[in-house]
């Protein structure tokens, strides 16, 4: 099967070995002319336990990466993360939850270093799990997890700053209240300064970029693997503060985010500036097939912009 030459959101998109791509809730790190997409490996049967606040869930199967240098051939260099099936106490065991890898390389210890929300099945654990590697392509060994600066930390993401400084970005207070963590040296620890952002908004599934001197973050409510409305807010600076800007998609089922949830925003850069926008359409009654949506996201009167395509060329 040939892999697409356009990005059409929403369908299956396939690996150059033909096989569907499964990194969910993932994220991009661009590193010497190759990008490097990492996410959730899912299982590839969906079980419903009513035990369990979310109900559907599919087995862990550690973090996967692909890899490519036009973000539309992605070659699968494996689950980069291994899963722990022989230990039922591991973080690692295919039956806790492994979400929303994020990588990224520190410039002076020259490791690759992974953050993920570690959780239990009833996702009352809620901490953070870490792994560092040499290489990209693994394979990471994983350091451990906790809750940072006390706190629980569930949806997650890592945000590398251009001064080499890196954040933690972390839904806390049961998803009540976002915390933006500034990591140390080595990008394994936080350092414990730290802000509350959001506070009692239950903003989750954050994705943050960088654009003209702002950050911006973009994030959904919390509604389990149902969407809901995304929001953007900007700030002079991660640690905040903060002001909320509204839905950055418009249109046709806006308010639903084309029935997707944020991930990750890679801005491009090039003469046209691309900044690709990169959501989760869940498949909550059978997981792995849950499909990507990216769509281009542009500025309009200063503030970032969203619209549906059905399909559209990245060269654009
Ligand atoms: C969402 C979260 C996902 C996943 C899901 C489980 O709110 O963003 O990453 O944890 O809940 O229901």
């Amino acid at each position: 099967m040939e892999s697409p030459k356009t990005i059409v959101p929403g369908t299956v998109w396939y690996d150059t070995d033909g096989n569907p791509i499964n990194a969910h809730g993932g994220g991009i790190m661009y590193h010497d002319g190759v990008y490097y997409w990492y996410g959730e490996y899912k299982g590839d049967s969906t079980y419903y336990r009513d035990d369990i606040c979310v109900g559907w869930r599919a087995e862990a199967g550690g973090v996967s990466c692909y890899s490519s240098t036009d973000l539309e051939n992605w070659k699968f260099e494996g689950v980069v993360l291994l899963s722990e099936p022989d230990d039922v106490h591991s973080d690692l065991h295919p039956s806790q939850i492994i979400e929303r890898p994020k990588v990224i390389y520190n410039d002076k210890t020259k490791k690759f270093v992974m953050w993920m929300h570690i959780d239990d099945p009833n996702y009352e654990k809620a901490h953070t799990g870490i792994a560092v590697s040499d290489s990209p392509t693994g394979l990471f060994t994983y350091l451990g997890s906790f809750k940072p600066n006390g706190g629980d930390s569930r949806d997650q993401t890592i945000f590398k700053d251009d001064d080499g400084r890196a954040y933690h970005i972390y839904s806390s207070e049961w998803n009540k209240t976002l915390y933006i963590g500034l990591l140390n040296n080595d990008y394994t620890q936080h350092t414990g300064v730290y802000t509350r952002n959001f506070i009692d908004q239950y903003r989750e599934a954050p994705a943050v970029f960088k654009h003209k001197g702002k950050y911006y973050i973009i994030s959904s409510g919390c509604t389990g693997w149902d969407s809901n409305t995304a929001q953007c807010a900007v700030a002079d600076s991660m640690l905040g503060e903060w002001k909320v800007i509204g839905n950055p998609c418009i249109g046709e089922d806006a308010e639903k985010t084309y029935y997707a949830q944020s991930t990750y925003v890679l801005p491009i850069g090039g003469k046209k500036g691309l900044i690709i926008a990169m959501f989760d359409r869940w498949n909550k009654t059978d997981l792995d097939d849950s499909r990507y949506v990216w769509l281009p996201l542009t500025f309009r009167d200063g503030k970032p912009v969203i619209e549906w395509k059905d399909e559209w060329v990245l060269a654009e």
